[in-house]
């Protein structure tokens, strides 16, 4: 069969030696799963990450400078830039220029939640998902600019069915059906220290999700860069599925990003502490670049200014704004502007020799991923604009400690309360329960005090505190 001469010279054929033992459906499965291989790209990883172990190592530290960005104002409201740059954004929402994009094609093994991580319950009182958050969030904008803000999403083989169930058993949130689109991105398969393609059963590869790097592929790949176009997007703003803090569609974001030209931008926090585990926005050569933190050296993640604060404090919290022509210059672009793959070692299932599955206790062999802020290299002008943490970032991403459920829901409880307090409502020092607040009456500390002067509330603090749209 061509496909197994094809695998054959790539020094691949231990995929097919149980080919012998499959049913016909077992065959087909296997062949599916090996023509979404690219051998070629596969060689080349096997033999920069696998057999050199690359990567990172070129690095040259001793050049690294930190990242420019543009620092938030204490009051927004009142520099003129950032007003400027609301005013710009708000106008490409009413027009239509911009859609909301959510990368949930992860695994999310760290929180050990079984099933899609978007639908995790996430909110203090009313345990809403995170997809509904979202959902929740767009549907405030999508009225308060009258504007369609089409919604993509981007699952994995892995959870694609559960996610698209998960919103039809739902009605979508009140969101049009035809409003919200989902795709899957790419796979990649899973090679031993060797090399060699790993089987986790007997007509089954190893196969997992490309990583959030694999969004821009598979934009294109799905079509959804087409249909972008032909609504007339120009902006599309991406965000992780974990974090339900974020402002899907920041006007002011959006409007610096189109204000600059440039063609990916990002938002960054200080850094809370040295270690924290944030990649570092920094310079080489004059190229704006995301250095992980596993690779930041201590020495610089310790440095500091002389006024105190970290040197390499801009921490990326994973919110961008895209080009829609840049996303498709970085699917469409060629090896130029391709990016790369990097190497996660882990503890693979696999078949032995007898057929058996053997689960290992150690990380046996490699998965490869590519990471979306590898594009901003690429970007023309790249713009790092400061955030809030209750504005914008509070992850779910352990079951436990730093950035759990239960982070979270404190991070949300102290920006309501903010909110109420923004109003001339102080919650009393002993309030002992929960607060949520529906997008649907507000999605940031402004709207809140519009929707407040409109619709003034009695609030019980003897329970929990939910206000409602
Ligand atoms: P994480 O890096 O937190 O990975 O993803 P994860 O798979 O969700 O969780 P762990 O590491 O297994 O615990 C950050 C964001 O990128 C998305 C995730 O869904 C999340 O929104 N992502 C990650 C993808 O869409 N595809 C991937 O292949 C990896």
């Amino acid at each position: 069969m061509e496909i197994q001469q094809l695998f054959e010279s790539h020094g691949q054929n231990q995929v097919f030696r149980f080919w012998k033992e499959l049913s016909e459906q077992e065959r087909s499965q296997l062949v599916s799963q090996a023509e979404e291989i690219d051998l070629r790209e596969l060689d080349n990883l096997v033999d920069t990450l696998v057999k050199r172990k690359g990567e990172t190592a070129h690095l040259d530290y001793s050049k690294l400078q930190p990242a420019p960005y543009l620092p938030i104002p204490e009051d927004r409201s009142k520099d003129a830039q950032w007003q400027e740059a609301k005013r710009i954004g708000e106008e490409a929402l009413r027009a239509g220029k911009v859609a909301a994009f959510t990368v949930a094609g992860g695994q999310g093994t760290r929180l050990g939640y079984d099933g899609p991580k978007g639908t995790f319950p996430v909110t203090p009182v009313k345990s809403k998902s995170l997809f509904q958050v979202f959902a929740e969030k767009i549907q405030a904008a999508r009225v308060c600019y009258q504007s369609s803000i089409p919604w993509f999403i981007m699952t994995s083989d892995i959870n694609h069915q559960a996610t698209v169930s998960f919103f039809e058993e739902n009605d979508y949130f009140g969101l049009e059906a035809g409003s919200v689109s989902f795709f899957r991105q790419g796979r990649m398969p899973a090679v031993d220290f060797e090399g060699k393609i790993i089987l986790d059963g007997k007509g089954s590869i190893a196969m997992s999700p490309d990583g959030h790097g694999g969004a821009l592929r598979a934009l294109d790949r799905s079509g959804s860069l087409d249909a972008m176009q032909k609504a007339g997007i120009e902006a599309i703003s991406y965000f992780q599925v974990d974090n339900p803090l974020v402002q899907p569609v920041d006007p002011y974001f959006i409007g610096f990003h189109l204000k600059t030209g440039s063609t990916m931008s990002s938002k960054m926090l200080p850094k809370a502490y040295e270690k924290e585990k944030l990649g570092h926005f920094c310079v080489l050569d004059g190229t704006t670049q995301i250095v992980e933190y596993s690779d930041m050296p201590d020495e610089l993640c310790a440095l500091r200014d002389e006024d105190g604060q970290l040197s390499f404090r801009a921490g990326s919290i994973a919110i961008h704004v895209i080009s829609l022509s840049f996303a498709r210059d970085l699917a469409t672009g060629g090896s130029d502007l391709s990016l790369p793959f990097h190497r996660a070692d882990k503890k693979i299932p696999f078949v032995d020799e007898a057929g058996e599955i053997q689960k290992p206790d150690t990380p046996n062999g490699v998965k490869f991923e590519m990471f979306v802020f590898d594009a901003i290299p690429f970007a023309n002008n790249p713009l790092i604009i400061e955030t809030t943490r209750l504005n914008d970032f509070s992850p779910v991403k352990n079951a436990e400690g730093v950035d759990s459920p239960e982070s979270c829901k404190a991070d949300q409880v102290a920006l309501y309360k903010s909110w109420l307090e923004a109003v001339g409502v102080s919650v009393p020092d002993d309030f002992a329960h929960s607060i949520e607040i529906s997008p649907l009456f507000a999605t940031d500390s402004d709207s809140f005090v519009m929707a407040w002067s409109r619709k003034p509330q009695r609030l019980d603090f003897s329970g929990d505190i939910y206000i409602s749209g």
